[in-house]
C-alpha cells in the first residue's frame, strides 16, 4: 500500500505516454503559433469574482465546480476553471487592446473543475486555447475554427466532427429566449428540468434523454430567430469556413456550458470517446470584456482539451511523439573511457544531437542492455583499446553491424543526426 496517491480525478503523465501528451499539446498549439498568436503565461488562480462575472454565476462550472479558497489576506481566489476570463483580465489590465487589433493570444496549461471524475472527465484538465480580441470580422471566426481543425488534422485524427451554430446577440436573443420559455412551459417536463429552464432555457435543448428530445423536436431554434446582422454574420462565417476547406454541421441545439457566448459557437466531438466526446470548443463572446470592466470589444476563441485529444489519438491507433527519445547512446568500458564518454556526450548534446550514456560501472553486457532499452538507433562503444588508438566502435542497432571509426569521423557522422528544425514536417 502506498501512503500517498494523486488527488482523485487528476491524470498524471509520465514517459512514454507523457511524450505523446507533449506531442499533442505542441500539435494543438502549432497552427495558432504560425498564425500570429502570441503566448501568454497566465495565473492558475484569479479573483473569484472574475469567474463569477465573466463565466456566469448560473453555470455549473462556476456555481458547483470551482475550487475556491480564501488566502492569507482574506481575498477569495479560485483555481481557474477556464482560460477566457483570465485572458480578458490580462488584456484589460495591461491595456493590450490599445495597440493594434485583433489582439491574438494563445495559452496552455491546467484548469480545474470539481466534476465527477470518469474516463476523459478530470478535475485537473489540460487545454490549449486561443483568443482573438477586438474584431467581429466573420473571417476571424473562420480562422479560429480552421486553426483547431488544422491541429486535429496534423495529429492524423479523422473521426471527429465540427458542430456549428449561432447564439445571436443582445438584440435578438432575449426575444428568442422568451419564445423558447413559452414553448418549454407547454411540455411535460420533470421539476429539475423546469428549474433548469427557469435559469437558462437554452440549456434544456441539450437534454440527452429520448423522451425529452422527442418533445424538443419542434422547439424554436436560435438560428431561425437571428436579427439581420447576426444572420448575415453567421452566413459569412459559414462561407469563410468553406473557403478554408473546413467541413461543419449545422447544430441548432448546440449549447455550451459557459454563459459568455454570443453569435458563432462551435464544438468538436470525437466519435470514439463515448460520453466525454468533446475534444474542443469555443465561440464568440462579444459582451465579455465589458462585463469585467473593460472596453466594449468583441472576441472569439477556443479551448482544445489536451487530455481528450490524446485519448482520441489513442482510440484511432495514432501514436503522437512515438519513437526513441535519443538518437545516440554512448557506452564507455572502463573508467578512463568514461571521461571521453562525458566529453563526447556533452559535445554532441551541444550540437543538438539527442544523446544519453550508460551510467554506473555495469560492464559491456549491462550497458548494451541499457542502450537497447533507450531505443537509440546508434551506439558508440568506447573501450580502453579504442581510446588508446583514437577510435570508437559505432554499432547500428537495427542491423547489428559494428565498425571502428576514427573519433573525428564518428563525431562528424553523429552530428548529422541532429533533428530537423521545427516546422519542416
Ligand atoms: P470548454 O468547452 O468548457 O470551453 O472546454 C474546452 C475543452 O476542454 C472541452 O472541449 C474538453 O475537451 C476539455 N475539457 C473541459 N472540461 C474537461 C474535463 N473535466 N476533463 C477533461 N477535459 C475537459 C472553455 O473552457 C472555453 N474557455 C473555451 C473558449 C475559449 N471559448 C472561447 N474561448
Amino acid at each position: 500500500m502506498v501512503e500517498f496517491t494523486a488527488p482523485k480525478g487528476v491524470p498524471e503523465y509520465f514517459s512514454p505516454r507523457s511524450d505523446a501528451f507533449l506531442a499533442v499539446r505542441d500539435a494543438l498549439a502549432y497552427p495558432a503559433r504560425h498564425a500570429g498568436y502570441g503566448y501568454a503565461e497566465l495565473p492558475v488562480f484569479e479573483d473569484t469574482a472574475l469567474f463569477v462575472r465573466g463565466v456566469g454565476e448560473s453555470t455549473d462550472v462556476v456555481s458547483k465546480e470551482m475550487y475556491t479558497f480564501t488566502d492569507r489576506g482574506n481575498r477569495s481566489l479560485s483555481l481557474r476553471p477556464e482560460g477566457t476570463a483570465g485572458v480578458m483580465r490580462l488584456v484589460v489590465e495591461h491595456r493590450l487592446d490599445k495597440g493594434s487589433l485583433p489582439v491574438k493570444i494563445w495559452y496552455a496549461g491546467p484548469f480545474f473543475r470539481a466534476e465527477r471524475p470518469q474516463h476523459g472527465r478530470y478535475r485537473q484538465l489540460q487545454q490549449v486555447g486561443i483568443e482573438a480580441i477586438g474584431s467581429d470580422d466573420p473571417a476571424l471566426d473562420a480562422e479560429v475554427i480552421a486553426l483547431a481543425d488544422e491541429a486535429y488534422r496534423r495529429l492524423g485524427l479523422t473521426r471527429y466532427r465540427l458542430d456549428l451554430t449561432s447564439l445571436g446577440c443582445a438584440q435578438c436573443r432575449p426575444a428568442y429566449r422568451e419564445r423558447l420559455s413559452q414553448f418549454l412551459a407547454g411540455l411535460d417536463l420533470d421539476e429539475a428540468t423546469r428549474q433548469r429552464a427557469a435559469v437558462n432555457p437554452l440549456r434544456v435543448l441539450d437534454d440527452k434523454r429520448p423522451d425529452v428530445r422527442e418533445q424538443l423536436a419542434s422547439a424554436p431554434v436560435m438560428v431561425d430567430h437571428l436579427c439581420t446582422a447576426c444572420g448575415q454574420h453567421y452566413e459569412s462565417v459559414r462561407s469563410f469556413l468553406d473557403d478554408a476547406g473546413v467541413s461543419w454541421s449545422e447544430a441548432p441545439h448546440l449549447v455550451r456550458g459557459l454563459d459568455y457566448y454570443t453569435r458563432t459557437t462551435f464544438e468538436f466531438t470525437h466519435e470514439l470517446l463515448g460520453a466525454q466526446s468533446g475534444i474542443g470548443g469555443g465561440g464568440r463572446y462579444d459582451g465579455l470584456m465589458e462585463s469585467i470592466g473593460g472596453a466594449d470589444l468583441s472576441g472569439i476563441g477556443f479551448g482544445l482539451g489536451t487530455d481528450r485529444t490524446l485519448l482520441a489519438c489513442e482510440a484511432e491507433g495514432l501514436s503522437p511523439g512515438a519513437g526513441p527519445s535519443v538518437d545516440v547512446f554512448v557506452v564507455p568500458i572502463g573508467s578512463s573511457a568514461r571521461h571521453l564518454a562525458v566529453r563526447l556526450t556533452t559535445e554532441l548534446r551541444g550540437d543538438g544531437v539527442r544523446v544519453d550514456m550508460a551510467y554506473g560501472e555495469r560492464g559491456l553486457k549491462g550497458s548494451m542492455k541499457a542502450a537497447d532499452r533507450s531505443g537509440a538507433p546508434l551506439v558508440v562503444i568506447i573501450g580502453e583499446d579504442e581510446e588508446a588508438a583514437g577510435t570508437v566502435q559505432l554499432k547500428d542497432m537495427a542491423t547489428g553491424a559494428q565498425e571502428a571509426l576514427r573519433l573525428d569521423d564518428a563525431m562528424a557522422r553523429l552530428r548529422t543526426l541532429r533533428p530537423a528544425q521545427e516546422g519542416s514536417k
